[in-house]
């Protein structure tokens, strides 16, 4: 086939490439793939090829990823093809599966996945669709670390604004060429519609080119992985007929505790039972189960919690038993928790945000080094630190705002530098991922204003965490959406 030659004089397709210059250059061989004469390569999808873990959470000798995009509602055939280098013959995938999403107020549409199966672990792989035998896309992607094999990686919350500051973020991201993002929550503003996540989520990256401007076109080559914040899961469908993507456009690992739509726990489906069955349909197994989640990555063990969630109680016995089974369970050298609601935090915008540290005897019992935070739009670091709540039964804790007084103890050696070797857990905030409205900014480097477990604190600038963990090494790098190095911190084993 013309385009299959076409791809193929382009062998070897660079990932680092196609993260920092983009899709336009001719690297992929876009331009010279033929469609019908009316068609461009865009009028074969409504969302371009994203790579996902999917429900895949712990490490394989044969690695695989899913591959998903969006697709206007008709009968075209799609084939994918994978192969572990240039050198290497293509392999079609099992035949890809469709999602048709009906929903009031949006075009049908339909959502495939893919998955690519026998990648070598660390390395780089190919990957390319075709659509009734044409093939209209190409990219690149890198299999899951092994256990053996440095990870690096950014976490960053409250990105998807659409704005000009979340696109440059999303620009210097890829410049650290990670090996996926995690996005604590909000991933999308304000109600987690589709309708939002086309105009405020896919186009930062996922756009042809990369520019400061554009964003970066991190989706096809780059898995995300995402919690839930206050605007991804916000109203009932009466009010918006099109919310609940997040169930919808991700293929997260389904381990979670809340796995059934009946589960009080879980963010109910509020609105018409028309409304609730067509959400119902589209969402498939994946609502309620994948607000909660766990995955490994290299030496890396990551949980992701629903903590803004009203409804859900993590006081609530079944939960707090899957968390420590779950951390218990890995034998992964790094424990990270994402949890949206920071249990320990300095913004004054947000000076009674308590919940989550119903948990944080089970973190602490269970040896996890660090726990992502978003919410506040900020950049806050804590010392290493122990908590012990005033009182040791806690009861059912749901509203964002539950506050819990205790007390403290403090690594006051720690300093990221010379003394790497915490005694304590490390509470990071980094909200700073793209909505422009920053929380609190006359408090950077103010301490006067700090809680006292506060060490660090900017929120002058939107901005992202690098991590680079290597065996028993990790080093954190807060970088801004020009690229400068706002804060290093390194951490030992
Ligand atoms: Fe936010």
């Amino acid at each position: 086939m013309p385009g299959r030659e076409a791809h193929e004089e382009t062998s070897g397709l660079n990932r680092r490439d196609i993260l920092r210059v983009g899709a336009s250059t001719g690297v992929l061989g876009l331009t010279s793939v033929p469609l019908a004469a009316t068609q461009n390569q865009d009028d074969a999808f409504l969302v371009r090829p994203y790579l996902q873990l999917g429900d895949s959470p712990r490490l394989r000798s044969n690695e695989q990823m899913v591959v998903m995009w969006h697709a206007i509602d008709d009968q075209a055939t799609w084939r994918v093809d994978v192969r572990d280098s240039a050198t290497e013959a293509w392999a079609a995938t099992t035949p890809p599966t469709a999602t048709r999403v009906s929903v009031e107020g949006i075009a049908p549409h339909r959502v495939f996945r893919a998955t690519l199966k026998g990648l070598t672990p660390g390395k780089e792989f190919e990957y390319r669709l075709r659509r009734d035998d044409h093939q209209v896309f190409a990219s690149s992607g890198r299999a899951r670390k092994a256990r053996s094999q440095p990870v690096r990686c950014v976490v960053m919350a409250d990105c998807g604004t659409g704005s000009p500051q979340q696109k440059r973020v999303a620009f210097q991201v890829a410049q650290v060429d990670p090996d996926f993002v995690l996005i604590p929550g909000d991933l999308v503003y304000n109600n987690g519609r589709i309708s939002e996540y086309r105009s405020s989520f896919w186009p930062a990256y996922s756009p042809h080119e990369a520019s400061p401007e554009l964003g970066a076109p991190l989706l096809r080559s780059v898995p995300f992985l995402g919690g839930l914040g206050q605007h991804d899961t916000g109203q009932s469908l009466d009010q918006f007929s099109d919310g609940f993507a997040h169930y919808m456009y991700w293929s997260f690992p389904q381990n979670g505790p809340v796995r059934d739509v009946t589960n009080t726990n879980a963010f109910p489906l509020g609105g018409n039972k028309t409304r609730r069955l067509a959400t119902l349909a589209a969402t498939e197994d994946r609502y309620p189960c994948m607000a909660n989640f766990s995955f490994d990555y290299g030496n890396t063990h990551w949980t992701v919690l629903d903590s803004w969630n009203p409804h859900i109680d993590w006081g609530d016995q079944q939960l707090r038993a899957w968390l420590r089974n779950d951390l218990r369970a890995t034998d992964a050298n790094w424990k990270f928790v994402s949890s949206y609601l920071p249990p320990f935090n300095s913004s004054t915008a947000y000076p009674h945000t308590q919940k989550m540290r119903v948990i944080v005897d089970i973190l602490q019992e269970t040896g996890v080094d660090i726990v992502f935070c978003g919410y506040a739009h900020s950049f806050q670091v804590t010392h290493p630190l122990r908590f012990t709540p005033d009182n040791a039964s806690i009861g059912a804790v749901r509203n964002p705002g539950h506050q819990i007084a205790g007390t403290f103890e403090f690594d006051r050696d720690f300093d990221g530098k010379t003394k790497t070797r915490p005694n304590g857990i490390l509470y990071i905030t980094t909200g700073g991922g793209g909505n422009p409205s920053l929380h609190s900014p006359e408090q950077t480097d103010n301490s006067a204003t700090w809680q006292p477990y506060t060490v660090k604190y900017n929120a002058s600038v939107n901005q992202f965490t690098d991590l680079q963990i290597d065996s028993d090494k990790l080093v954190l790098r807060q970088i801004d959406l020009n690229g400068k190095l706002i804060d290093e911190m390194r951490i030992s084993k």
